[in-house]
Formats: structure tokens, sequence, C-alpha cells
């Protein structure tokens, strides 16, 4: 990599404080942004890391609302979860802080205040949704209502997650009160507004004319923000959660959420680095890189640059925003509100020392240039066939032979043939392209590249076959494991920003005390006659039951959000009762059931109507085991003229009620009845 820059300052978005962090923040901002640190790192740059809890704004009032618990309550508890499970993840943050910290509040007061007293804010007097019940304003997610874009129901004031555009909560088509459900009306109030327009010319000029670069993804949208004019922006809010607003005449207002949080990235360099903060954010020769999910883009390519050329002082802007998209969950967006996620604390849990395979998995699925699907099946296909069967299987085999044949000492090398020595430089090879990927935030290719070395490692042994040799020439099988546990080493230091976990352990079994990066391509990494740790998977199978295990858990969340949303369908049209009468409704009790032939759908009964014995076919298999049904009673129509289905005569049709996810229930009696008893 060329060398323009002095220092780096990594800065991931910071995750609202009310919920604990989901696969989708990991794929989309903290795995990616901790590849790219640890990478920095293993260069030897200056490279900071900052992250942070954003424990202002609304979600965390409706939250704390919803739960009875004040605001600070729920920023207590999130903020802690989230700390405590990106370190169980090995996100390597060298801080990482919250919003509501003395240092946040003093530093975001004093960059409103600045600008305020420069001159650089225009405040407007509007008319503004109003809670008349709750006796308050409704900023943003406290109003949901219509999106006049995409015409999605359920949008909120400040965004719509259907089609993503931003919003002003006044646009809302029929909008309601999050907090008592009644209609807002307009009242007045005044705040203070970021003039955006005017920043457009140096925007403009700065993104799309120097930062071609950018993903096209972030270019995008720049663009069409840019292109459709920018527009004042507010940046208070009549809240009593948040930093307040620092002016006279004030009271009752605080900054909104989108201006203090970005300011975070600061005040958390601040706490990080007291003395030296500056240089990060003043000196040209720094750069920063912002981590961020497409949802962030406009307010880190557009608004918080603007809020910076409008403080001056020397802030720097971002030099890149590697923003990914959205990663969804088997097939369905990931949502916080409809607990359709896997929780990475509940995952830590539930996959101890696994930490690395969420890593890998996230990584090979990135939703670097569209939204992806993560699926449990494919968590464990990549672990079983490629983390086991391809970089563990090629480590194991290189130390267990070495304990095999040389008693776990690295064996002398002798003179290389060629395919050694191709080996070898192919490694270099890879090396360079790891490189030029990483170095582009492209990190599902660089993690293809650092597996080459294990594909390569296993072709080499599968080529060489020092178990054959062995039984003839040690010399040469000397000079095969030491070229083997050279590509070891490689390993250990290539997968160290992707997977640390293993990196570590793998570097415990072949004693290797530090590592960088400018070692990756040596072939003298491992000294002869070092002695070897004892050989210890770097990885294990996960079995079917423990995936299942999760998809089960999924599909019981399914089910309570079916029962939640579940809206009965509205009451059929008035009939005369002689309507009713004319359907001959019985009670029946099953003496016989069981499964209709080649029909996965279809039960058959014989029921006792206390006349006869009737059949009748019935398509309620997927939800009974036919054993089950047997000497139960049952309501059926008795007087439908008979039907042939699958071959079967059917004398009616038992009752069954439809539930929320389509399921059906069959309609049975409280007390014994007598069969062939009326129904009505
Ligand atoms: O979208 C979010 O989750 C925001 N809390 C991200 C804030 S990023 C930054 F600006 F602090
Ligand atoms: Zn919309």
């Amino acid at each position: 990599m060329e060398k323009k820059f002095k220092r780096t300052l990594v800065t991931t978005a910071l995750p609202y404080a009310n919920g604990p962090v989901h696969i989708g923040h990991l794929a989309g901002v903290y795995v990616p942004a901790d590849i790219y640190t640890r990478y920095l790192r293993l260069r030897g740059e200056d490279v900071k890391m900052i992250g942070g809890s954003d424990e202002h704004g609304v979600p965390i009032t409706i939250k704390a609302k919803a739960e009875g618990v004040t605001p600070q309550d729920i920023v207590d508890r999130y903020h802690n979860i989230i700390k405590d499970s990106f370190e169980g993840l090995g996100i390597s943050f060298d801080v990482y802080s919250r919003t509501t910290s003395d240092i946040h509040n003093e530093t975001a007061s004093e960059f409103f205040r600045h600008l305020y007293d420069k001159g650089e804010f225009v405040e407007k007097t509007s008319m503004q949704l109003y809670d008349e019940k709750a006796g308050q304003f409704l900023a943003d997610r406290y109003v949901t209502g219509e999106c006049p874009n995409c015409h999605a129901q359920g949008a909120y004031g400040d965004q719509c997650e259907k089609c993503g555009s931003s919003l002003n909560a006044t646009d809302l088509i029929n909008p309601k009160s999050a907090i008592t459900g009644s209609t807002p009306v307009l009242r007045e109030t005044h705040h203070w507004y970021l003039p955006l327009d005017k920043w457009q010319p140096a925007l403009e000029k700065w993104i799309l004319e120097e930062h071609k670069e950018w993903r096209p993804n972030v270019y995008g949208q720049c663009k069409s923000w840019l292109d459709l004019g920018l527009q004042p922006r507010a940046v208070s809010r009549d809240l009593d959660w948040g930093v307040p607003v620092p002016v006279e005449g004030a009271d009752g207002k605080v900054l909104y959420v989108w201006f203090d949080a970005p300011i975070g990235y600061i005040s958390n360099t601040k706490e990080l680095l007291p003395d030296s903060w500056e240089k990060y954010w003043k000196d040209p020769e720094s750069r920063i890189i912002h981590f961020i999910g497409k949802d962030n883009i406009v307010f880190h390519c557009i608004v918080f640059p603007a809020m910076l050329m409008a403080y001056g002082d020397g802030y720097q802007l971002p030099d890149n925003v590697p923003s990914n998209e959205f990663l969804n969950l088997e097939g369905d967006k990931i949502s916080t509100s409809r607990n359709w996620a896997i929780w990475l604390h509940e995952y830590l849990q539930d996959f101890p020392g696994k930490q690395d395979v969420l890593r890998y998995v996230l990584t090979a699925n990135a939703p670097e240039t569209k939204d992806n699907d993560f699926t449990w099946r494919d968590f464990q296909a990549r672990n079983n066939s490629e983390l086991v069967a391809i970089l563990g299987n090629f480590v194991n085999r290189a130390i267990v032979l070495t304990h095999k044949y040389f008693g776990g000492v690295v064996p002398v090398r002798g003179a290389l043939e060629p395919i050694d020595s191709e080996t070898l430089a192919e490694v270099k090879t890879i090396k360079a392209a790891l490189e030029e990927n990483l170095d582009n935030f492209h990190f599902r290719e660089a993690l293809k590249e650092a597996m080459n070395i294990a594909r390569l490692g296993n072709k080499y042994l599968q080529e060489t076959e020092p178990w054959k040799v062995a039984k003839t020439d040690m010399e040469r099988t000397a000079t095969i494991l030491n070229v083997a546990l050279q590509l070891c080493g490689n390993l250990a230091i290539a997968f160290e920003p992707f997977l640390p976990f293993m990196s570590d352990k793998l570097r415990g079994m072949l004693r290797m005390e530090n590592i960088n990066w400018d070692m990756l391509g040596s072939d003298d990494l491992i000294a002869e006659g070092t002695e070897l740790g004892k050989a210890e998977l770097l990885f294990d199978k996960i079995e079917d039951d423990v995936i299942q295990g999760q998809l089960d858990r999924l599909e019981r969340i399914k089910k309570e959000n079916q029962l939640k949303n579940f809206k009965p369908e509205p009451v059929a049209p008035a009939v005369a009762f002689e309507d009713f009468e004319k359907l001959d409704m019985r009670v029946g009790t099953v003496v016989e059931c069981s499964k209709v032939k080649k029909s996965k759908k279809l039960l058959k009964f014989l029921i006792d109507d206390g006349m006869e014995q009737r059949t009748i076919v019935s398509g309620i298999a997927q939800y009974y085991e036919p054993e089950q049904l047997v000497g139960k009673q049952v309501v059926f129509v008795a007087n439908f003229a008979p039907r042939v289905i699958q071959g079967i005569e059917s004398q009616g049709m038992i009752l069954s009620a439809v539930n929320a996810d389509g399921s059906l229930s069959v309609v049975t009696t409280i007390n014994p009845a007598t069969p062939g008893g009326k129904v009505g």
C-alpha cells in the first residue's frame, strides 16, 4: 500500500443503545472495521478504532416508555450488553464510550455553541406535530404514518424503512402519535437549522469530483441527494432526553440525535487521547474512515461533513465512507422490534469458542455490493466444508505429521524442489492480492485470498504426499513438512485480521511470538529446531441438531410475530337464521384416523355420528398425528353432497379454526357430547 497518511482514525457507527447488537450490525459495520483496523495495526501503522453507544434520540425514549423505566436505565442496560459482546467477538476498539458521557455532553454543546456564535444556523418558527393527549411535540419516531413516497404504512417521522427515504414528520400521510395513538395537531415551535444548501457547492466538489473512488452505493446515494438540492435541516428537537441546546430561551429543547451522535466520534477520540486527539481530526496527513450501514450514508457524507466545514478550525473530512448494504436473515429483513435477528450476546452464549466462525461467515457473505442473506444452513456449510475441511484440516495435517515423524520438532529444510519454491512463491502473489483487496475495502475477496493459502497447503500436501515419502526418504519428508509449516505460519498472519482467535491459537502451536504484516510471504517464519505445541483442532464440525435448534427458535419467533400481527378477517355480511339452519352440523366421535397415501395434507376419518359410521377426508395432516385424534369429538357438516377426494368418498366436512400462521385447529367439545347431536 502506498503510504500517503501518517495516521488513520477508523470510526464505527454508534449503535443505538435501545437493544443489543445483531448480525446485521456486525456484517455491515463492526466486522469489516475490525478487519481493516487489525490489518493496519499489523502493518505497524498508527491507527485508532473509535466506537461507542448512541444513547440519545427517540428510539431510546420510546423503549423506556414501553417498559416504564427511565431512558438512563435503558442505555445503561444495553450499553453494557453491547460493549461486552463486542469484546467477546474480538472487535478491537481502542475506545468504546457512550454519548451520555460528560465529555460528549461538553463537546457536543461546545460544537453547537461555536456554530451558533459564528452565525452558521438559521432560526425558524414552523408548525410541528403535537400530541395534545401526551402534551408533547412528536419528533422523529414518535409519529408514524403513510410514507408520501412509497405509500407504505408505518413510516416514521424521520424515515421510511420501506423505501429508505428521509422524511419530515409533517410529510407523513395520516400521521398518528406513537405515544397515544391519537391524531396529532399542528402547533408552532422554533428550531435551529443548518443550511445545508450553503454547503452544496463545497460538498459537490469534495464528493463528486474528489471522491469518485468511493463505493458506487455511497457515491450514488450522495449524488442523488445533491442532485435533488440540499435543504436546511433542523438540528434541535422538542424533547427532554438529549444534550440541551446551549443557548438562552431553549428550555425543553435538545440537540437532534443526528447532530450529537457523529460528534461522538470526536468526543470518544478526546476520551482516548486527551492530549493528542486533534492530530487525528485536524492534521491533513491524518485520514478518517467511517464504517457505516447504508441507512447512515447521508448523515456521514453530507450532514456531518457540512457541520465540520461550518465549524472550520482545521477539521478534516473523511477520506472514505465504506458503507455496506443490508444483511437479511433467512430471507427476511432483520428487525429489532420483530426480534428477527441473531443477537450477538446470545450467539456468544450458544456457540462458545466459535467467535471466528461468525466472523468468517459474515465476511464471506458480507453485503458489500448488494443486500445478502444469512442462513443457518450456510453458516453450518461454511464451517464444516471451509473452516474445518480446508483451513483446519491443512494445519492439523502439517502439525500432526511433524509430531509423528519428528517428535514435534520443526525439521531441517533440505534442497528445495520446484514444487516447494513454487508453492512458497505463490504465497507472495496471494499477499499482493490480499493487500489490494484490503486497501480497497473488499473484505470478501480478501478473505477468499487468505483462504487460498490454506487451499494451496492442502494441494501441496496432496501432491507431495509426505506420509508416503516418509517410508523411504526422511530428508525429503523433513523438507516437505518444513515448507508446510511455513505455510501454517503464513496463515497465522494472513488470517489475523479476519479470525484473530484462530490466529492466536495457531501462533501458540507454532511458537510464533510476534507477527507483523511484512512477515507475510516469508518462507522462514518457523525456525528449524522449534518445538511445536500439541496439535489442537482449530475448528470443529457443527452438527445438524445444533442448527435445527436455531431454526426452531426462528420458527417460534415467526409464529409469535404472526400472532401479534394477526388481524381477524372482517365479519361476513348478515344472513337470515333460516339460511344457517340449512346447514346440518353434528357432533361425532373419531373412531379411526389415518394418513391418506401420497398426500401430505389429507387425513381419512371414520366418524361415529350416532347413526352409522361415516368417512370424512380433511386437510389437516400437517397439524395432527392421526393417533392424536382418535377418540376425540369433532363438529362436521353432515348434509354436504358426498365428494370424492383422492379416490375416497368424503361424506361431510370437519370444522377447523384458521390460525394466525395459517395452521388449522380442529373444533371440539368441552364436555363429552352425544354423537349425532345437532350443533346450533
Ligand atoms: O443508525 C444508527 O444506529 C445510529 N445510531 C448511528 C449513529 S452513527 C454516528 F453518527 F454516531
Ligand atoms: Zn417509503
